[in-house]
């Protein structure tokens, strides 16, 4: 069968793990950046990586799969290439430059995926004159481990070219959903209350970010607490696309930022590589112990949950995504221990609807509606 050769513009974290994937399926990769010291990072990473899954036992030859890869920072080495994947900054602007630039390079078959994180993919094709052949795929962090692809049309995107990427990420041992091109595609809009809840319960001081880490991963079974985890992503990538995202919904108050992450990113606090973001990493530093209380655990689980489960409902209400795609987003893409919408059954989406009306009664905020379709869910028709 046919490999096609793909390209990868950017030799950072996503380009150099989605590069991997794409050789370790037997695809000859082009990795182009316009930053050399990058080129040689990536180059020495990947080649560290690929030995390791060597020894593993996990690839027959380590460099069998680095013979796959060449490094250029001369985008005329794309001319060849049948898929480019971008993974460059996160700047509209930028990528469309790039897009453009590259177009005048490629054949008129060759296929242009972003790997963008919140940006319009629409936007992004609009910068091309073949604008049918870009679309957004959308892998994450580690990609060579996370399973999650989200594929993501533009309005001008060939539905074929959809059905071919969706084929070609299966091959990849991928496991691909379909989203629309609408801000936070289905993760990154779907997660946004799991941080932006638990900095709404901190700020308020129903409990301190120990107790509700605690709350969300014990009483919850998330893997890592909200705090824990948006320190571990880092304030410069989690709270920039929570601001893209609430710019991108015309300031809809339920994506609302806080001044507490913005404040962080401020600072240059900006979590665990920077040694201190909403904890502190410095060596003797001990950290925080959670309230173990059942009672107030419970309720910053559900007032979370609640928040979640209403914004799967309303993604599936508005068809970002079909509701098997929500379920597999979710717990592919950001390892959630159940899906929210068989989460949503399981705890009965009247109790859910009761927690929401519950927090609007109190607080009187748009942030707080419940999806018309939670409603619907409530009332049994
Ligand atoms: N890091 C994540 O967790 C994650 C997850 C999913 C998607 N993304 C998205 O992937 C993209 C890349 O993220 P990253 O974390 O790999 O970034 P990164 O900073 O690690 O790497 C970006 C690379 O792009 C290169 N670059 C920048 N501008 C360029 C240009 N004009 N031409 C060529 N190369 C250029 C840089 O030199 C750098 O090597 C972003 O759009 C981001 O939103 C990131």
């Amino acid at each position: 069968m046919h490999k096609q050769i793909i390209g990868v513009i950017g030799s950072g974290a996503m380009g150099s793990g989605i590069g991997q994937v794409a050789a370790m399926a037997g695809h000859n990769v082009v990795i182009y950046d316009n930053n050399k010291a990058a080129l040689d990072k990536a180059k020495a990473s990947l080649s560290a990586t690929l030995q390791k899954l060597e020894e593993k036992g996990k690839i027959s030859s380590a460099s069998d799969v680095l013979h796959r890869f060449i490094f250029v920072d001369d985008i005329h080495a794309f001319a060849t290439c049948e898929l480019i994947i971008e993974a460059i900054v996160e700047k509209l602007e930028v990528k469309r430059a790039v897009f453009t630039e590259v177009e005048k390079v490629v054949t008129d078959t060759c296929i242009l995926a972003s790997n963008t994180s919140s940006l319009s993919i629409t936007s992004i094709a609009a910068a091309c004159n073949i604008p049918s052949r870009v679309m957004g795929l959308h892998f994450f962090n580690p990609a060579p481990l996370m399973a999650l692809v989200e594929v993501i049309p533009a309005i001008q995107t060939d539905t074929v070219l959809v059905e071919n990427a969706v084929a070609l990420m299966k091959e990849w041992g991928k496991l691909p959903v379909l989203a629309k091109d609408t801000p936070g595609f289905i993760v990154n809009r779907v997660a946004r209350p799991f941080y932006g809840e638990a900095i709404r319960i901190y700020e308020e001081g129903i409990a301190d970010m120990a107790t509700i880490d605690w709350a969300m991963t014990e009483i919850g079974g998330f893997k890592m607490g909200p705090f824990t985890l948006m320190d571990y992503i880092g304030h410069d990538v989690n709270y920039v696309v929570t601001e893209t995202v609430f710019q991108s919904f015309f300031f809809d108050p339920r994506y609302k930022p806080s001044f507490s992450q913005k404040r962080l990113l401020e600072a240059g606090w900006l979590g665990r590589k920077s040694g201190r973001g909403f904890y502190n990493y410095a060596t003797g530093m001990a950290l925080p112990e959670p309230n173990k209380d059942m009672e107030l655990g419970k309720k910053i689980f559900y007032r979370v949950l609640a928040m979640l489960i209403n914004e799967a409902v309303d993604a599936q209400h508005l068809n970002v995504a079909t509701a098997q795609d929500l379920e597999t987003a979710m717990t592919k893409g950001v390892n959630y221990p159940k899906g929210l919408l068989a989460w949503c059954n399981e705890w009965g989406a009247k109790n859910c609807l009761a927690q929401l009306d519950e927090l609007y009664d109190n607080y009187h905020e748009d942030r707080y509606r419940a999806s018309v379709l939670l409603r619907k869910m409530a009332a049994g028709s």
